[in-house]
């Protein structure tokens, strides 16, 4: 084996320093919003639930959650190659999409302070538990001689513009969608200790459960604002984004299989996993659930991943540019086609709209 390859390098800001990875349609996004309109958001039809919640915010179970204990103190020079590659790529992937929580919540406490300090409290607090987890996991890629500049990257990335509506439905999906995330790999530990190679994920099973709070936060803000749920163009917005969510999450993971089958997951299983359940909470709140059960959903994923594939390959040859476009041309409509396709599947009516669930 080369030696570049057991270990392998990165490109630094300074020494230790690790350069963000290249923003692309698949890497975690930082949101921004209109802060006058979520100011004047009536939340009073749903007022004492969203209390209850922020008073469990104030509980701060996890306080004292987040101290690295002795277990970290070692080597980790053993996790090389390919291995120590996709390790740090998931720890500075997961390390952005918390920090990106963290600056939008922050912003939002700080924004809707005087006008909304309701809103404003459970922004506040969950920015508290994103720092704490963005902080941990850049934490955990000193471990492996490296860190974030969270400041740069506060500087340098760009930011998508949402209403606040979208926002909801974005952040309460990828707040549901950490908590499956996190308590799958958790459990799948619990019960394979040989496969915990490293400590940080004996910490997911409070961890999540900030996240599940969090997304609590979100569905009762969404319910005190019916109109976000109850009509035609909510189903057309919540069909959108569930399928965004969970497609990005499936073509991220399956590209990176490696590192799940480092834990002893199988990327594939992991994800259709974390994609149920994730389609069967969301079905409490959002009036849609997407038919994730047809095996059609997952040929048409698959489409998607082996064009992207042959996308990277594209990229990487030394074909002219000018040519590699009408090369990547199909590849695109392709993965248009099987993404409307999957849009326009039937969905399932979610028990949400019966009322008969919470
Ligand atoms: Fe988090
Ligand atoms: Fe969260």
């Amino acid at each position: 084996m080369v030696d570049s390859l057991k270990k392998p390098t990165f490109e630094e800001l300074r020494p230790g320093v690790k350069a963000p990875a290249k923003e692309t349609i698949l890497t975690p996004r930082f949101y921004t919003t209109d802060f006058d309109e979520m100011a004047k958001m009536d939340i009073s039809v749903n007022e004492a639930e969203l209390e209850a919640i922020i008073q469990e915010f104030r509980v701060d179970y996890n306080k004292n959650h987040f101290v690295r204990d002795a277990e970290f103190d070692q080597s980790w020079e053993h996790i090389d190659g390919e291995k120590r590659q996709l390790f740090i790529e998931f720890l500075e992937r997961s390390c952005t999409a918390e920090f990106s929580g963290f600056l939008l919540y922050k912003e939002l406490g700080r924004r809707l302070k005087d006008k909304n300090p309701v809103l404003a409290e459970g922004f506040n607090l969950m920015s508290r538990d994103e720092a704490r987890h963005a902080g941990f996991l850049n934490k955990a890629l000193s471990d492996f001689n490296l860190s974030l500049d969270l400041g740069f990257l506060t500087k340098s990335r760009s930011y998508t513009f949402f209403k606040p509506k979208f926002i909801f439905y974005a952040t309460y999906l990828s707040e549901k969608i950490g908590y499956w995330r996190y308590i799958t790999i958790y459990q799948h530990l619990k019960a394979h200790p040989e496969d915990q190679i490293y400590p940080i994920f004996r910490f997911f099973e409070n961890w999540c459960q900030d996240e599940n709070r969090h997304g609590d936060f979100f569905d009762a803000v969404m319910r005190a604002q019916p109109q976000m749920l109850n009509d035609w163009r909510a189903k057309l917005w919540c069909r959108f984004f569930l399928l965004s969510v969970f497609a990005t999450m499936y073509l991220n993971d399956i590209q990176r299989a490696g590192f799940y089958r480092s834990l002893g997951l199988d990327a594939r299983e992991y994800d259709i996993e974390v994609i149920k359940k994730t389609n069967e909470t969301a079905g409490r709140v959002f009036p849609v659930m997407l038919d994730v059960n047809n095996p059609e959903f997952y040929d048409r994923l698959d489409i998607c991943l082996k064009n992207n594939q042959k996308l990277t390959a594209i990229v990487a040859s030394n074909t002219p540019k000018f040519l590699q476009f009408f090369q990547k041309l199909p590849l695109y409509l392709s993965n248009g086609w099987q993404l409307a396709k999957l849009y326009f599947m039937k969905t399932i009516e979610s028990p949400s709209v019966e009322g008969a669930v919470r």
